[in-house]
């Protein structure tokens, strides 16, 4: 399988809003959203997707101002997780902190989400607190954090 990687365009809205739905079905970006994330592209965006073939199958979004920088989203259809695509659109998307001149960059993962909290481990992020009943479901977020320098 060959994953390609290449910026997000208005035009993979509705692809990228497929995934978007059925990897978050209660709490999913409206596509007005995403579409105005995308607006601020280059500014203060930089968001990819993974194509295999002619599919999206995932993507990922960064928000970077200053010396910090935000992992937005990160999402890969079903059945193509484990095969490495989250962590390498989650590389580039810590290349382009780099690139931007981001010293650290910051997320916030579901406490009952072990798959994600996995891959930002595996990448070096650590917890550095928590907000409780964060979701609208009640359920907490932990924040975490990359050192760049490190
Ligand atoms: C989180 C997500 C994007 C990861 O994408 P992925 O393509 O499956 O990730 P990768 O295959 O690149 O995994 C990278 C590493 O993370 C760890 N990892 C990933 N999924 C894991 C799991 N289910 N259990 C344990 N470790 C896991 C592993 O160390 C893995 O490396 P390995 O497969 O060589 O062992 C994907 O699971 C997803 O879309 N989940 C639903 C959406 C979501 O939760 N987004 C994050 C919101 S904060």
């Amino acid at each position: 399988m060959s994953v390609t990687l290449r910026p997000m365009t208005h035009d993979d809205l509705p692809a990228v809003m497929k995934v978007e739905r059925e990897t978050f079905p209660l709490d999913a970006w409206s596509e007005g959203m995403l579409r105005g994330e995308l607006d601020d592209q280059p500014r203060t965006r930089h968001y990819v997707v993974a194509v295999v073939g002619e599919e999206i199958v995932g993507y990922a979004g960064l928000y970077a101002a200053g010396d910090q920088a935000d992992v937005q989203t990160i999402a890969v259809s079903e059945g193509h997780r484990r095969a490495g695509i989250g962590g390498a659109m989650l590389t580039e998307l810590l290349a382009e902190a780099v690139r931007r001149g981001a010293t650290s960059v910051f997320l916030e993962v579901r406490a009952d989400n072990p798959e994600a909290q996995a891959v930002y481990d595996r990448f070096g992020f650590e917890r550095i607190g928590l907000r409780r009943r964060y979701y609208e479901d009640g359920t907490d977020a932990i924040m975490m954090r990359k050192d760049l320098n490190a």
